[in-house]
């Protein structure tokens, strides 16, 4: 029997994103990430829906073209359902929904915050395949959770944020220190040229695997205007150990509660994933549980960190193998739970 031939569509958010897999085995991942929001300092729903209007058809033609496929080659294709932002997702549902009834396959919904994680069922040669059960901290720009998988289709949200995502700290600290949103990959970038122990910021001591960002954001704000006052150019001749402070202070936060979610399950497999996954210091601290804790950590591959049509396409093609499909019925739910 011939390995199954999927197309992802990823549009939750501000990237339109269309990927083709074989089985495991990526063929094409395409993301069109929207410049517009970069002016105002977050994405804006309304632009972000039409972007994705003006951009899924190029995107998927590029996909199927460059995993060098016939579009009657595709079996089943998958889509993110939620959660997300409604208008982005009704791009990619009804396109999915209109493309597998004209090609007659089958129709996947997949939930987007399980794909961050199925990132890391891709196949990769240079990585040691993920068994389970294993620990996820899934940190992007709307969410911050510790996940126990036990296996595909059974998976326990262990503990998530309070209020904001530490994604969403990089950006909103990331707008009021004047960088381009999204202010994640800049603070990372600035942080490796400044001191963090420069700063203090704190953190509220939550009890058991919770997580609140909210009040870094603010602590960052009061701070910034008083030293302003003082002197107008604070920001600009402290940038890199503001960054810096800023990322040590979220990270702490971060590595803390999924130390705890190691010692509460006993769980020794450890991943990360979603666009937070991305932070290069995260990633040399995730890499030290190894020694410090006795466990096996795993790293997703860059691209498939910040959202991406590839991790969509993975969760199609592993529930195409159990069957499991959804109908022309299917919604998009911006709040869809896991
Ligand atoms: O997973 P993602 O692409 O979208 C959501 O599902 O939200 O995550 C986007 C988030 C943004 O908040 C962005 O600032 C953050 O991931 N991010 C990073 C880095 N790269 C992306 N945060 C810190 N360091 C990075 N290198
Ligand atoms: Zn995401």
């Amino acid at each position: 029997m011939k390995t199954p031939i999927i197309l992802g569509i990823e549009s939750s958010c501000d990237d339109t994103s269309a990927a083709v897999i074989q089985g495991k085995k990526i063929l094409s991942n395409v993301v069109s990430t929207q410049k517009i929001h970069q002016n105002y300092g977050g994405v804006v729903p309304e632009l972000a829906s039409r972007a994705h209007l003006q951009n899924i058809i190029p995107v998927v033609h590029q996909a199927i073209q460059l995993a060098n496929i016939n579009k009657k080659a595709i079996d089943a294709i998958s889509f993110t359902r939620g959660p997300g932002l409604l208008g982005s997702l009704l791009v990619g549902t009804s396109f999915a929904k209109s493309l597998s009834m004209s090609l007659n396959v089958p129709l996947i919904e997949v939930n987007h915050m399980q794909g961050h994680i199925f990132a890391h069922f891709i196949e990769d040669e240079s990585k040691e395949n993920i068994s389970f059960p294993f620990l996820c901290l899934t940190v992007s720009g709307g969410h911050t959770q510790i996940v126990q998988v036990n296996d595909y289709f059974n998976m326990e949200v262990l503990g998530e944020t309070l209020d904001d995502a530490a994604g969403e700290a990089f950006d909103k600290i990331g707008k009021i220190l004047g960088l381009e949103y999204p202010a994640g990959p800049t603070i990372d970038k600035l942080s490796q040229n400044g001191d963090k122990d420069k700063f203090k910021f704190p953190l509220p001591k939550l009890e058991g695997i919770k997580f609140s960002f909210s009040g870094i954001k603010t602590s960052v704000l009061y701070f910034i205007q008083k030293e302003l006052q003082k002197n107008p150019d604070f920001i600009k001749e402290n940038l890199e150990d503001i960054c810096a402070s800023v990322q040590k202070t979220i990270l702490s936060s971060l590595l803390d509660k999924l130390k705890l979610a190691i010692e509460i399950t006993g769980i020794k497999n450890v991943a990360i994933a979603g666009g937070v996954s991305a932070n290069s210091e995260l990633r040399r601290e995730i890499k030290k549980l190894e020694l410090e804790k006795n466990c096996k950590t795993f790293i997703p591959k860059f691209e498939y960190t910040t959202d991406n049509a590839a991790m969509i396409a993975v969760v199609g093609s592993i529930k195409y193998e159990h069957n499991k499909f959804s109908d022309l019925k299917t919604i998009a739910t911006a709040r869809y739970k896991m």
